[in-house]
């Protein structure tokens, strides 16, 4: 069993510490956004945050995740509220400007992948927050265990709501 913190809450998880985080984060906590891609680390769909580093939770055991936080795309409102100091009444209805640029952007078009995506941009936004396209190419393609895979093509979309969220964040989250 190892205590891990999830989107800001303490959770027990019962797993067996080898089991891969993505297996104890979708079947245990029922939380539906990492996505089962390859299952090598090699497309991202699984990506979560480890302590604000991208990080494939289909190659992570659930040990490595014990005492440190994890996020998830369905955790990125409150991360985003708390870094702002929004009370509880505007973090509820708050969505991270990565959240609102994807919409606005209509970015997924599957959507597969697009979890994973948004991850990696909020990592990427934390770091670097007004970022070159060199720099928003490198960080899906060079910058992690492998490139982000899209299978649909959405990666010009994926750009451009980077650069949205960015121009987001820098106003504070309002468009
Ligand atoms: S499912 Fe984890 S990187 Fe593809
Ligand atoms: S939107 Fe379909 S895989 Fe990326």
């Amino acid at each position: 069993m190892a205590t891990i913190t999830v989107n800001g809450n303490k959770r027990e998880i019962q797993s067996s510490p080898d089991t891969p985080l993505l297996y104890a984060l979708r079947n245990e906590l029922e939380l539906s956004s990492p996505q089962f891609g390859c299952g090598l680390a090699q497309c991202g769909a699984c990506s979560v945050l480890l302590d604000g580093k991208e990080i494939r939770s289909c190659i992570t055991p659930v040990s490595s995740a014990a005492g440190k936080e994890v996020t998830t795309l369905e955790g990125l409102p409150a991360r985003w509220a708390k870094q702002k100091n929004l009370s509880a009444a505007q973090a509820e209805k708050t969505l991270h400007p990565v959240q609102e640029a994807w919409i606005e952007e209509q970015t997924p078009l599957c959507g597969f992948c697009q979890s994973g995506m948004m991850i990696k941009a909020t990592e990427l936004l934390e770091k670097t927050p007004d970022p070159s396209v060199a720099e928003i190419k490198a960080a899906f393609t060079t910058s992690g265990a492998s490139a982000h895979l899209c299978r649909c093509g959405s990666y010009f979309a994926i750009v451009e709501a980077v650069q949205f969220a960015s121009r987001l964040m820098a106003k504070g989250g309002t468009k």
